[in-house]
């Protein structure tokens, strides 16, 4: 590593990873920092065989630190090896943080796209939002995900629109029509959210070619934007191809918004086309539990299947100390999932690959109870009119009264500090969890509703009741 301060990065890394003891609440099966902090998901593609992913990762400091991209490899999407970090903050144009960005694969090679961001030293006169503060677009190939070519700045804040502040970041790059388009957060100086668009023939040469935002101002900043298209096979909804544009909103406050989580991931439908006219339907969330934040989409080898991988964690949540701090690390990804359409809503459901790892059967009619349940696949059908509760760890409630699905801690110790989630839910057919040592995820009809949380039981149990409804439970083995 010719660079001294990547070299010197990456020997404090090792030794940090080297004395690391991640304790019991360890996960076996979720993307987890070997040390220190974990956000985003980054870069995820397919290579060949070989899925890729990258997280923000901050060895340093299980509390958030500076942020470069670790590295996680798979052949099924399930069995995660830790790679090492791939991206570190060591050139004037990033020296703050290798912030987010994706993997776009075209003839064997990864074209990876990252923000630079990079935070002036202070001065009083310095807001970091209009001042202070640089957002560099950054491209660079590589071939196999490990040797990375020169990192070059594609665009920097001189190339984005007059009227948006100083936050831009997190770009999303797709091909459509033998052209390349990508995608951008920003937050406008007036504090509202926007994606920006922009077009290239080379993926060197970027220009900005439309501005998408919602009819009234929705947030002051969208992070971490993806747009992607699902065939939607329903014959009663008129349009063949359901458009999603994802972001990660900040700032929603009042009505229903109050009561969830500080900020937000979710999508807008868009109608019309997303580099010229279009508007947007209204926001759906991604996820309604404690713990889920700035996802990332990519399509499999070949455009087969469209994966969703999100951040099972939530940053400036002052009602939560997550316990994982004290063993000095902190945050996961979700479990991949696979996103497809239907009724011009977006559904998330576990890979399927998770089942090959089921073990130990069991199932019942109406009632079940399981101890030993530390990772665990639980699907309940054929739910119809009656209610469904299921208590997980002794301190997670789960329930649907006919009106309502709650995700509850019962127990403040297995709950860190949170308390309740709840959406509304007229219909409950079935409910899917997959529970890890420390997460739960919850897949409501289908997956139209999910709920993620990190729980921090003392042990391991469940017991699910639904009157008359098929109980299935699996161990998971991975
Ligand atoms: C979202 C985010 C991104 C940014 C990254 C920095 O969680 O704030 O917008 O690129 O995290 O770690």
């Amino acid at each position: 590593m010719a660079n001294p301060l990547a070299s010197d990065l990456d020997a404090m890394r090792r030794l940090l990873e080297s004395q690391a003891h991640p304790g019991r609440y360890a996960q076996r099966f979720h993307v987890v920092p070997p040390v220190g902090w974990l956000n985003d998901p980054n870069g995820l593609c397919q290579l060949g065989d070989t899925f890729h992913a990258f997280f923000q990762y901050s060895p340093f400091n299980a509390e958030g630190g500076v942020k470069m991209w670790g590295h996680v490899t798979s052949p099924d999407l399930v069995t995660w090896s830790y790679e090492g970090a791939a991206l570190y903050p060591d050139q004037p144009f990033d020296v703050s943080g290798v912030y987010s960005g994706c993997a776009f694969v075209k003839d064997g090679t990864m074209h990876v796209f990252y923000t630079g961001n990079v935070k002036r030293e202070d001065d009083e006169n310095y807001d970091y939002v209009n001042s202070g503060r640089e957002a560099n677009t950054i491209h660079v190939e590589t071939k196999d995900g490990f040797n990375f070519g020169p990192k070059r700045v594609v665009m920097d804040n001189s190339d984005y629109p007059a009227d948006v502040t100083e936050h831009v970041r997190d770009p999303k790059v797709w091909e459509f029509e033998g052209r390349y388009y990508m995608v951008q957060g920003a937050r406008k100086q007036d504090d509202s959210g926007e994606v920006l668009i922009f077009v290239s023939d080379d993926l060197a040469h970027w220009e900005l070619v439309n501005r998408v935002t919602s009819c009234t101002s929705f947030g002051y900043m969208w992070e971490c934007p993806d747009y992607f298209e699902l065939p939607d096979p329903d014959p009663l909804h008129d349009h063949k191809l359901l458009r999603v544009l994802s972001v990660s909103p900040q700032g929603l406050h009042g009505g229903d918004w109050d009561r969830r989580n500080v900020y937000q991931s979710g999508y807008f439908v868009v109608r019309g086309d997303i580099t010229g006219t279009c508007w947007l339907k209204p926001f759906a969330l991604w996820d309604a539990g404690f713990d889920f934040y700035a996802p990332q989409t990519f399509e499999t080898a070949g455009g087969k299947r469209r994966i969703l991988i999100g951040w099972m964690g939530m940053p400036d949540e002052p009602a939560y100390t997550n316990p994982t701090i004290e063993d000095g690390w902190q945050h996961c990804f979700t479990i991949p999932r696979e996103v497809t359409a239907l009724h011009g809503r977006v559904r998330q459901w576990p890979v399927h690959e998770l089942e090959w790892h089921r073990t130990d059967e069991r199932s019942a009619t109406g009632e079940l109870t399981a101890s030993d349940t530390q990772t665990f696949d639980l699907l309940v059908e054929g739910i119809g009119d009656e209610t469904f509760e299921a208590t997980i760890g002794g301190g997670l409630r789960l329930s649907w009264d006919g009106d309502v699905f709650r995700m509850v801690f019962t127990d403040d110790k297995v709950g860190a500090g949170r308390v309740q989630r709840y959406e509304h839910l007229d219909d409950l057919t079935n409910v899917r969890v997959v529970g890890d040592t420390s997460s739960v995820e919850v897949f409501v009809n289908d997956g139209e509703l999910t709920f993620s949380t990190r729980y921090y039981p003392d042990t391991y149990s469940l017991s699910v009741s639904s009157p008359g409804a098929l109980i299935q439970l699996w161990g998971l083995d991975v």
